[in-house]
């Protein structure tokens, strides 16, 4: 599940799934847009911030386990993907400043979540990385887009292709975070640059804000046919039965292109 709670002028939304590295399951991924739009109504809460519970984990990305009964038919992965794309709208949307603040893995979905959000600050143990050519999986549109809007063409290629994973220093040297901070002092920087945030102007904020989704948007004219054409053939592939399945029973997948 995920936690919604206000602090002073700060919205935190914290998933809570911490046997799981607090991976999302449908029903946290639901849940985020009525928080955000909760959020977005309350002239008190000036910006909104995403944790997980605890300090092993960010998120370690969709919860796996759901695949089989809710992420396998063409139809059902094409339903999760317009969800995670409502998901990744609420937040990147909304007037207010975002920020993720991150301990230990922070992958797949839960890196998308963090790419979303305007801000990204991480403790040494974060580790980053978007696995989905380690399981067949055909990645989201959207966190295509703000994954190579943050790290570039050159990253973001190496982050998709091999599925590496980035420590907190290589994080920050490719752009991926803004700043790391020993893992014992980040909640108390954190709340600094979230106090600085809810103390800045929100029209200002929200002027720039609009400004740069705008332009990103408007930049050139993509495929959109295309590109969720080559999404909608991982759906129904079965390298994508074969990762998930291998994550289950613990053990390598072996794909075939097809
Ligand atoms: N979905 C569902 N379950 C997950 C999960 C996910 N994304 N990530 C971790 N878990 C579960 C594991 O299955 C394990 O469950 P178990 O205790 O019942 O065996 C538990 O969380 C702990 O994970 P474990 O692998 O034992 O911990 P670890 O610290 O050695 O490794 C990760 C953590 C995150 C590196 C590893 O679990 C992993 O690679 N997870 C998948 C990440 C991924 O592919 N995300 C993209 C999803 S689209």
């Amino acid at each position: 599940m995920i936690v919604v709670q206000k602090h002073g002028a700060v919205g935190w939304i914290v998933f809570n799934q911490p046997a799981k590295r607090n991976a999302l399951s449908n029903a946290m991924w639901r849940g985020i847009p009525e928080a955000m739009r909760q959020f977005d109504a309350d002239r008190e809460v000036r910006c909104v911030a995403f944790r997980g519970a605890g300090n092993q984990a960010f998120s370690a990305g969709a919860d796996i386990s759901e695949f089989e009964q809710i992420r396998a038919q063409k139809a059902s992965v094409a339903e999760y993907d317009d969800l995670l794309d409502r998901v990744l709208h609420s937040i990147q949307d909304s007037r207010k400043p975002s920020l993720a603040m991150i301990y230990g893995y922070c992958l797949g979905g839960g890196l998308e979540i963090a790419l979303a959000c305007d801000l990204r600050y991480c403790g040494q143990s974060a580790q980053f990385g978007i696995p989905a050519a380690k399981l067949g999986l055909g990645y989201n549109v959207e966190g295509h887009k703000r994954l190579l809007e943050t790290v570039g063409h050159a990253r973001a290629r190496e982050t998709m292709f091999l599925g590496r994973r980035y420590s907190a220093q290589e994080a920050l040297q490719i752009g991926l975070v803004h700043e790391v901070f020993a893992d014992a002092d980040l909640e108390s920087r954190v709340a600094d640059i979230l106090s600085t945030l809810a103390g800045n102007a929100p029209l200002s904020i929200a002027n720039s804000k609009t400004v740069f989704e705008e332009y990103v948007k408007s930049r050139g004219e993509p495929d959109e046919k295309a590109m969720h054409a080559a999404l909608s053939r991982c759906a129904n592939s079965r390298d994508y039965q074969e990762g998930r399945r291998a994550f289950m029973e613990k053990r390598k997948p072996a794909f075939k292109g097809e």
